[in-house]
This record gives structure tokens, sequence and C-alpha cells, in this order.
């Protein structure tokens, strides 16, 4: 049975390893505008550097930086925490690092999803050493109750359930980061 009427014309075929949606298009995009809203207040006669961790937050990096008033600069780091599958390691490795230099800076951190925050807090105190003026996260997701420590988010787009999803940036596999909302995956990992 398919659970899903709405399977975007982007997409193609039903895919029956996609469950329900979690987060539709138009409320993830109004919560950005509102999260831009907020940076833009917070951050008022500052240029803050936005820093994405690739790959999985590259598109909400693109749409929360276009709904931030302010002139900010932007640099992106690549972590590896997962591998292809959907547990993760408790490993992280800096793939790409970053190409300026963040002492004395307002450095906002943003990142597509938090779930166990292993990877937030290894890469919050590895910048936290290079010395900014300050350093804030801003996440679009948080899984609920799976963090062993308070990851310490400024910013939160949502509180989604534990259960593994894609969609707007998240992949297995490097797939299905182009849906422009976010499903529960139901599939293999
Ligand atoms: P953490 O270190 O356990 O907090 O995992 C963080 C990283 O794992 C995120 O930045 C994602 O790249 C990936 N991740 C965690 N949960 C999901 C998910 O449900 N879908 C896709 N990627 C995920
Ligand atoms: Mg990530």
């Amino acid at each position: 049975m398919n659970l899903r009427p709405t399977v975007p014309d982007c997409m193609g075929e039903a895919d029956p390893n996609l469950g329900d949606i979690v987060v539709p298009e138009d409320v993830l995009q109004r919560r950005i505008v509102e999260l831009g809203a907020e940076i833009t207040r917070d951050y008022e006669g500052r240029a803050p550097l936005l820093v994405g961790v690739l790959k999985g937050a590259f598109i909400f990096m693109s749409d929360l930086a276009r709904a931030i008033r302010l002139p900010v600069e932007f640099d992106f780091m690549a972590v590896s925490s997962y591998g292809s599958a959907t547990k993760t390691s408790g490993v992280v490795r800096i793939v790409k690092d970053l190409d300026l230099d963040l002492s004395g800076r307002d450095v906002l951190v943003v990142e597509d999803i938090v779930d166990s925050g292993l990877t937030l807090s290894y890469l919050r105190r590895n910048l936290q050493a290079r010395g900014p003026a300050s350093l804030e996260v801003c996440a679009l997701f948080v899984k609920d109750g799976l963090q062993k420590s308070d990851p310490d988010l400024r910013y939160v787009g949502f509180p989604i359930p534990p259960d593994f999803v894609v969609g707007y940036g998240l992949d297995v596999a490097e797939r299905y980061r182009n849906l422009p909302f976010i499903c529960r995956y139901l599939g293999p990992a």
C-alpha cells in the first residue's frame, strides 16, 4: 500500500524505501525564514561567518543564507562520521578543512541534523581552539532524546522523532539529498 499520495514530480516513480513525510516543504521553508530573521536580529551590525558542514548542510545553508539580511561570509568543512550506513560510528574525521581563519570572527556553524551529537561536540572543540570571537550552532533538525550530552544549540529548526530520515540535504549512500522535504527512510542501510 502506498501511504504517500504526494510523490513529487522531481522524483518520478514512487520509491518503496521512502516513508511518510516528517516535515513538508512549505513548513520547512517558513521555519527557515524565521531562523534567518532571528539571526539577522541577533547579529545586527556584525558580519557572521557561516560554516556549513558538508555535505548534508549545503541545501539548508543556501536557503538560510538568503533569509539573513546581513553581510555574511561562507566557508565549508566536511567531516565524516557515518560512511554510508545509517548508524553512527562515533569516529569523526575532518575530510575537508576550512579555508578561512576563524580568529576574531563571529562563527555560526550550520548543521543539517544532530543525532547522537558526537559530530557536533567534536566540531565545537575543534573550532573553539581556533580563537573565534563567538561560536554558535544552527541545526535544522535535532532528534529527540538521543544526545548523550547537551549539544548547546543556539538555533534549532525542528525537533524530530529519532527515526532515520532523508531529503533536504540528508542522504542514504548519497541519494535523496534533492528531496525538497524530509521523510522517513524505510529501506536497507
Ligand atoms: P551525530 O554525530 O550522531 O549527531 O550524527 C550527525 C551526522 O550524521 C549528521 O550531520 C548527518 O550527516 C548524519 N545523520 C544523522 N542522522 C541522520 C538521518 O536521519 N539521516 C541522514 N543523515 C543523518
Ligand atoms: Mg552532517
